[in-house]
């Protein structure tokens, strides 16, 4: 931080100001702050499916019902939900991890073997999910390297019980700790 005369500040512990944070500090520290993981999908033209995974997604405004996530400015998906103007966010199942490594890497048919309908928009619902939230695009703010998408809910459902998957640390979690979660699972066993 810099004061008004141009004097930088440190935190006030010996550690270094706060502009020379670098890329890897700022994903460690991030990486501590866990996510949920969220394929955000939609269509192009010919309804051929297209979707990445975020870690970003969340809710923003419930007068008008409002949602976001952020994706990188170079995201390919990106510029199809921009064309499109609509997108759906699908909460991913504990079990779905090989599905999100899927969704989130580059280069191949992602949706190759992967169960979906399309939501009341057209957007894909991908099966086993935890809910979705069907969007139409809103808003779209350019910040730093990322973009800010606001949709606006035009529907929305929960699809099943199951636990969700997370994210932190850099690698995939499960979520236990929860009575009603717990008891699901032992009836289901
Ligand atoms: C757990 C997790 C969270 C992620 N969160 C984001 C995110 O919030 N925004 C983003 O742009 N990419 C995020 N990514 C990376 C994208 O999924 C990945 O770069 C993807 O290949 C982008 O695809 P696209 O360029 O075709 O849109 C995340 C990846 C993982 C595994």
């Amino acid at each position: 931080m810099t004061t008004d005369e141009g004097i930088s500040l440190s935190r006030g512990n010996g550690e270094a100001p706060q502009d020379a944070i670098d890329g890897r500090r700022f994903r460690d520290v991030l990486g501590h702050f866990p996510t949920s993981v969220v394929a955000i999908t939609t269509t192009v033209e010919d309804d051929q499916p297209q979707g990445l995974v975020v870690g970003t997604f969340t809710s923003v405004s419930l007068d008008p019902p409002l949602v976001s996530f952020l994706a990188d400015s170079s995201s390919s998906t990106l510029r199809t939900i921009r064309t499109a103007e609509r997108f759906c966010a699908n909460a991913l199942a504990s079990n779905q991890e090989r599905l999100s490594r899927r969704m989130a890497t580059k280069g191949i048919g992602r949706f190759d073997g992967v169960a979906w309908t399309p939501s009341p928009l057209g957007n894909p619902i991908l099966d086993g999910i935890v809910a979705w939230v069907d969007c139409v695009v809103e808003q779209v703010v350019e910040i730093g390297d990322h973009v800010l998408v606001v949709g606006r809910v035009h529907d929305l459902r929960v699809e099943s019980v199951q636990a969700p998957l997370l994210f932190f640390r850099g690698g995939y979690g499960d979520y236990f700790s929860n009575t009603a979660l717990l008891l699901d699972r032992l009836v289901g066993w």
